[in-house]
């Protein structure tokens, strides 16, 4: 199955996702695969096999996001001199979304641009990370950043690669695509409802319904002036809940699904969301096994947080919010008060 991403207004940087058994892949150019020991303990073999190229090279960098660095970047651009590509080369993100994002700025950086595919080995970064063209690297300031928008040729989504996925990263994974289908798609909610994600049909069939709808809302606004903002929902919260827990405690994915939760309070405190459909997303992201409480100890600081997300444009923050479950509004105008009702409602002490 192929997806196109076609970009509005026209230009020339659209391309194909594919989701599919990887297929063979054949170069005329020098290519380095990025990729990390975990990715290439348990794939690089597969990779290998399906790739023919004039010149290939490995780079590898340490697992885990704290390695998701300027210096990092440093090393593979190093690398990259000394097998001395050149403007035609080609780079091949291979794992997760921290060698996806990392891969990207790379190849936006070397030489003033090269291309670079996405071959995302985790479930996020199938239905998410991948998709889009954002890269970049965290510094002692906060996430990501540092980077730039910068588009791969191709991207080739194998559910295959996915079986060595330890169920918590697959469950993170699973808060996303449950993000993308209440702020975007009742259908696609109520599929999520039902599917057995253990089928290897049903799985590609659900990564496919949220690439669509992620290549739809990047296509329009690729560089985050408006829609994609909606990709956000439940982000503004996990944002502040994975930077007070140290990013220790939760995976990305889980933070995002206790941050759905607490948009949807908001939401339901705005009449947007009925008790019902609160319910429904809380016992769907339940389902999966995924995190739906926390407890705020300070809201004072919990709110001040708000303003250190670089999504938090003049010291407005913009919620985005569901409107029953398939639509979405953006918000930037609550009441301080009722945002902090809201936070004293998961526990918190304070004003
Ligand atoms: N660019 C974007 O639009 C975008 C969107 C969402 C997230 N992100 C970024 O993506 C990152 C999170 O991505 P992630 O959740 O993929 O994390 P990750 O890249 O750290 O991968 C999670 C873990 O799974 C391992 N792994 C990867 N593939 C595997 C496989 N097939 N089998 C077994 N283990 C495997 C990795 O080595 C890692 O230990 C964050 O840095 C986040 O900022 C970017
Ligand atoms: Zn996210």
């Amino acid at each position: 199955m192929t997806i196109p991403i076609l970009f509005q207004p026209k230009s020339s940087i659209d391309y194909e996702i594919t989701i599919d058994e990887l297929p063979c892949l054949r170069f005329d150019k020098k290519v380095a695969i990025i990729t990390n020991p975990t990715v290439a303990k348990f794939h690089l073999e597969t990779l290998l096999s399906k790739l023919e190229v004039k010149e290939l090279h490995i780079v590898e960098i340490p697992d885990g996001e704290a390695y998701k660095n300027m210096e990092s970047i440093e090393f593979i651009l190093d690398k990259l001199f000394s097998f001395k590509l050149d403007r035609k080369s080609m780079l091949i993100a291979f794992g997760g979304g921290v060698i996806g994002d990392m891969t990207g700025f790379c190849a936006s950086l070397y030489q003033r641009g090269i291309d670079f595919i996405q071959i995302p080995t985790t479930l996020l970064s199938q239905v998410d990370a991948s998709v889009g063209g954002k890269t970049g690297v965290n510094n002692k300031y906060g996430k990501n950043l540092i980077g730039t928008f910068y588009q791969p040729k191709a991207v080739y989504i194998d559910p295959d690669f996915l079986d060595t996925l330890p169920s918590r990263e697959f469950a993170a994974g699973v808060a996303e695509m449950i993000k993308i289908a209440v702020t975007f798609d009742a259908d696609y909610f109520k599929y999520l409802q039902s599917a057995d994600l253990g089928d290897k049909e049903m799985l590609k069939d659900a990564i496919a319904r949220a690439v669509t709808i992620k290549a739809d809302v990047v296509a329009k606004d690729e560089k985050e002036s408006g829609i994609r903002a909606v990709l956000n929902y439940g982000h503004t919260f996990a944002h502040v809940i994975e930077n007070e827990t140290n990013y220790s405690r939760y995976l990305h994915g889980e933070a995002v699904s206790i941050g759905i939760i607490m948009a949807n309070a908001l939401a339901y405190k705005l009449g947007l969301l009925d008790e019902h459909a609160v319910k429904q997303i809380q016992s769907l992201l339940e389902h999966y096994d995924l995190p739906t409480e926390y407890m705020i100890e300070d809201i004072e600081s919990f709110y001040e947080h708000f303003f250190l997300d670089k999504k938090s444009a003049n010291d407005k923050i913009t919620f985005v919010l569901p409107k029953g479950i398939g639509d979405f509004e953006l918000r930037s105008d609550i009441d301080k008060k009722l945002i902090k009702d809201v936070l004293r409602d998961f526990g918190g002490k304070g004003e």
